[in-house]
């Protein structure tokens, strides 16, 4: 009995060292028909005096054997976590494929390119309500009830006399309430107007307002500003040209035109052969304007102009129907 419990014990330990499965060695030697219980079912046979020693040898052998299959399955466990890891190594080396990022909007873009040009000039940024009382987009601005100026600019009214502002003009009107001079802002920002859409046209669309109130500002600094924007924004060699206008707010008024960058003033498709395209409207700011406001017009003067973003953003990347800018076209978008 003994050398047969020794002989399990070196068996089993040779066939676990020897890499077998360790459950099946566990059936095959501790399990219900297993060769160590068959043994231990046999003790009763043995005499009295033999069982204790039998007994407590069979259950070293099965302590011996338990303790052999724990450490193998932990090796083997061991050896599985190994080979898992080598499996789902990263290799953070790698190429990946680029990402597509997202950019900003071409009227974005544009409004931004202003921006910037002007901060470089001494203006600061500010803005505006785009509900306004019918006060501060015509009123204030020399624009009474029943002027004609009304009519151009086709207004959406909320009330009788709130409404969506048809021009950043208004913002004029807010600065000079809020800040004394020596003033120098620009505002960008939407401006609404019942127009229907088509290639030139939206209800929606952006503006961008300047406006300078000092001692001695005079239309010569009007004419140097837009100069300087306009050779920072179309190029070195662009001129600026301006035609007399009539706004009720302004006085003179012009309409500012810059030579073609396309042709050079030669005359192209971009300019319909005019060697000019029209950017803006811009004036002396009214004297009644001014004092509308607290500021003495015997004192001060200044000079205001706006511009469409749009307008800008079209002829400065060719874009010839204003809708694309509203659409979200990838592929128009993409192009930016
Ligand atoms: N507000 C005018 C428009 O929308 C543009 C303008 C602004 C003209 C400032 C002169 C001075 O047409």
């Amino acid at each position: 009995m003994k050398e047969r419990l020794e002989k399990i014990l070196g068996d089993a330990l040779t066939q676990i060292s020897g890499g077998a499965d360790p459950e099946q060695i566990r059936i095959q030697y501790l399990g219900k028909k297993g060769e160590l219980t068959a043994v231990l079912r046999g003790m009763g046979q043995l005499s009295p005096e033999e069982r204790p020693m039998i007994g407590q040898l069979a259950n070293d052998v099965r302590v011996k054997i338990e303790e052999a299959l724990d450490k193998a399955n932990e090796a083997l466990k061991a050896k599985q976590l190994e080979e898992k890891l080598k499996n789902e190594k990263l290799d953070v080396t790698m190429p990946v494929s680029p990402l597509a990022t997202g950019h900003h909007h071409p009227l974005s873009l544009t409004q931004r390119e202003m921006e910037e040009i002007f901060i470089g000039l001494g203006f600061s940024i500010i803005e505006g309500p785009e509900v306004e009382y019918d006060y501060y987009n015509f009123q204030a601005l020399n624009i009474p009830e029943n002027h004609p100026a009304r009519d151009t600019q086709d207004t959406f009214y909320i009330t009788d006399n709130i409404l969506l502002r048809s021009q950043t003009s208004p913002v004029q009107v807010h600065a000079m309430e809020t800040q004394r001079p020596p003033l120098r802002v620009v505002s960008p920002g939407r401006v609404y107007r019942s127009d229907a859409l088509d290639a030139t046209h939206s209800p929606l669309f952006h503006q961008f307002e300047g406006l300078v109130v000092d001692k001695g500002i005079t239309m010569g600094d009007l004419k140097g500003v837009l100069d300087a924007f306009a050779k920072k924004m179309f190029g070195e060699n662009t001129r600026t040209r301006f035609r007399p206008h009539h706004f009720p707010f302004t006085e003179p008024s012009a309409e500012v035109d810059v030579s073609c960058f396309a042709c050079g003033g030669k005359g192209c498709r971009l300019c319909k052969n005019e060697g000019w395209i029209e950017i803006l409207g811009a004036g002396m700011v009214h004297p009644f304007v001014l004092s509308n406001c607290n500021i003495n017009p015997e004192e001060y003067s200044g000079f205001a102009f706006g511009m469409g973003i749009e307008r800008v953003a079209m002829i400065k990347y060719g874009v010839d129907d204003i809708r694309l800018f509203y659409e979200n076209n990838q592929r128009f978008l993409e192009q930016f």
